[in-house]
């Protein structure tokens, strides 16, 4: 499973970015997993203005800033996005550059990996509901994060003690994880008979 991690902040000293880290360490011990961190700041793009949605638009032009995140973005067979919580909902960036986004994710298995003063909880709500817009399959399983940035070091190690706990974040983490594979498996299969 080739799992995309994306990075949903660009803003300096940005925590999504060690989460993202700590997320990417921990799916290499799975088997058959190959992670890969794709942060937004290095796919800088303007809002948002093409004349009709993305999805219904044949003579779309797209700017090549764009191609390059869609081209990316198209290559996972499951993905994780890594949003903060920013006044309830998920960073502008982030909805910016899932705007862009036409048929790269459908039927993909997502899930959200989120933190803020709730672990981001109201983000997820928000970005799984725009992700399934998205045709993406969102998996059942996330992850709300309490405390990442004293949690979890800038080379995304996890403290310990927290990693020890069966209910915290890595266990979820886990289990998000399997379940993710369980999906892409699975809906890989059934994509290749299309
Ligand atoms: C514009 C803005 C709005 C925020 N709104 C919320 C919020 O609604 N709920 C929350 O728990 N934290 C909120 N925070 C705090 C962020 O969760 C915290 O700064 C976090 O580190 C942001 O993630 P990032 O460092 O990856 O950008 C907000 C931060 C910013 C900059």
């Amino acid at each position: 499973m080739k799992l995309g991690i994306v990075v949903g902040s660009t803003r300096p000293n940005r925590v999504s970015l060690k989460e993202a880290k700590w997320i990417a360490k921990t799916a290499k011990e799975l088997d058959g997993v190959e992670p890969e961190i794709v942060d937004l700041k290095d796919y800088p793009m303007p809002f948002f203005d093409e004349p009709a949605s993305p999805r219904y638009n044949p003579d779309r032009k797209i700017e090549p800033a764009v191609q390059k995140w869609l081209d990316k973005i198209n290559q996972f067979d499951a993905y994780i996005f890594v949003t903060a919580e920013y006044n309830h909902s998920i960073p502008a960036v982030l909805k910016n550059a899932i705007d862009y986004i036409t048929t790269e994710l459908n039927r993909k298995p997502a899930t959200v990996v989120s933190h803020g003063s709730v672990g981001g909880a109201r983000a997820t709500m928000h970005l799984k509901e725009i992700l399934s817009e998205s045709r993406a399959a969102i998996i059942p399983q996330a992850v709300t994060f309490i405390g990442v940035s004293d949690a979890v070091d800038e080379e995304g190690n996890l403290n310990e003690d927290i990693k020890a706990n069966p209910y915290g974040p890595y266990g979820a983490l886990q289990i998000a994880l399997v379940e993710l594979k369980w999906y892409s498996d699975a809906l890989s299969v059934a994509r290749s008979k299309d």
